[in-house]
């Protein structure tokens, strides 16, 4: 792996988190998951095995990697009343709006859960718990989702086929064609899980910020990730995807880029897709998810939207106003274009984001946690207020 970069201590006073979990290095497009590079794990590894890496910190072996899958898939399972949960909401709400409600629905039925019953700090005493919870909460994620999708198309849901594996699980509750006995295309399944591997863990992003924040209350981890959920569900941050592809179809064809990138420039309209927090030189994801794109497309036929995206992309490439301020394709910018091609309706592409992104979350509230340390988040502020003043009677005012 790379050389980690060297820390100015102006950066380290700034730094609000120590983490083992995730490095980013912004300058040089570099991710590693627990020191592994983001290449090498989607070469070599699975959704599930670096999931148990990011949770973990270490690779499983042959043992730990067959038990973690197993439990996982003996979890995804749902109360049939959060099935019932899951069905009383408008034919027309959003997957995100459905699975942030439910996700912390799933506290109320785990009493060991829940922190005014059980006593805040059990998760810091008892660790066979907390590892039950992670299982839990990324075994029912995809069946929540699944469920999602299918009750926004009217639909019946689809149980859980635990002898199957977490993604082709995952894609087989969607049902996605409406086939009978569906079975996905492996390369659509491989897509997928790869996809999962990229969006799993991004070091101190919105959502997992979030996750830190409401989990150093000692709150349980169902209700922690409904916020950090929330977070992601937001169009700068998890619901870019969606965002994107509502951009590339309002512009509809390639003669209309200039007037769209002069909106931009205008400040009437943003380049979704584009720009990072961190990333000044490109998101090394940006391009891991246009290899997937290509493999989709010879399953699923090319996505018409993805020749304006294409031109899109070199149009910014190519027009200081983007360069100058550093914005190149992120995570986002593609990821939309595949989840289009594989028959997912637009608003479900936040929550394809959401899922993988659990066990980034988990790592995140597992580290904190076990730091000896733990302290609730305070940030303080600067006020930039009124002073002190005296109270005015309604009388008194205009
Ligand atoms: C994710 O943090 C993470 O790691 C997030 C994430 C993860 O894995 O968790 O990587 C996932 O959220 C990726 C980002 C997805 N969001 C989008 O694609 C939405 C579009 N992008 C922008 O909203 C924006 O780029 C952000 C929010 C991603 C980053 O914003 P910053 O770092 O706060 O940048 P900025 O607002 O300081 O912008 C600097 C300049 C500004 O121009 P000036 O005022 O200096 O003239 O760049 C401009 C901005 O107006 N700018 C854009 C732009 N993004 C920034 N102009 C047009 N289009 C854009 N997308």
């Amino acid at each position: 792996a790379e050389g980690l970069r060297v820390y100015d201590p102006a950066f380290l006073n700034t730094a609000v988190v120590k983490s083992q979990v995730s490095y980013v290095d912004g300058e040089r497009g570099i991710l590693l998951y627990r020191g592994y590079r983001i290449e090498d794990l989607l070469k070599h590894s699975n959704y599930l095995e670096v999931a148990y890496l990011l949770i973990y910190g270490e690779l499983p072996d042959k043992l730990q990697a067959a038990g973690w899958e197993k439990q996982i898939m003996t979890h995804t399972y749902l109360h049939v009343k959060v099935n019932d949960l899951m069905k009383s909401f408008n034919y027309d709400a959003h997957p995100m709006g459905m699975f942030i409600s439910s996700i912390a629905a799933l506290s109320t039925f785990h009493p060991e859960a829940n922190p005014s019953l059980a006593g805040a700090n059990i998760f810091l005493q008892d660790v066979k718990l907390c590892n039950k919870q992670f299982k839990r909460i990324i075994g029912k994620a995809t069946t929540l989702a699944a469920n999602a999708y299918r009750h926004r198309i009217g639909r019946e849901f689809n149980s859980p086929q635990n002898g199957l594996g977490y993604t082709e699980n995952f894609l087989c509750m969607l049902d996605c064609l409406g086939e009978a006995d569906y079975r996905p295309h492996p390369v659509l399944v491989d897509a997928l899980d790869k996809l999962f591997i990229i969006h799993a863990e991004h070091e101190m992003n919105c959502s997992t910020t979030a996750m830190r924040l409401i989990g150093s209350s000692l709150v349980d981890p169902y209700s922690a990730i409904s916020g950090a959920a929330a977070a992601l569900y937001g169009p700068l941050h998890g619901g870019a995807n969606e965002a994107v592809v509502h951009m590339l179809e309002e512009i509809g064809s390639v003669e209309n880029i200039p007037d769209f990138i002069a909106q931009v420039k205008n400040r009437e309209k943003k380049l979704m897709g584009f720009g990072h927090r961190v990333y000044k030189n490109f998101d090394p994801r940006a391009s891991l998810v246009r290899d997937v794109l290509y493999k989709v497309f010879e399953v699923c036929g090319q996505e018409p939207l993805m020749k304006v995206a294409v031109a899109l992309e070199q149009a910014a490439l190519n027009d200081d106003y983007f360069v100058s301020r550093r914005l190149y394709p992120n995570v986002d910018f593609y990821s939309g274009l595949i989840y289009k091609a594989m028959g997912f309706p637009t608003d479900f592409f936040p929550l394809l984001f959401a899922i993988p992104r659990i066990s980034g979350w988990l790592a995140h509230w597992n580290e904190m946690l076990a730091d000896p340390d733990l302290k609730i988040w305070r940030p303080r502020q600067v006020y930039t207020g009124e002073a002190a003043r005296p109270f005015v009677p309604m009388s008194e005012r205009p």
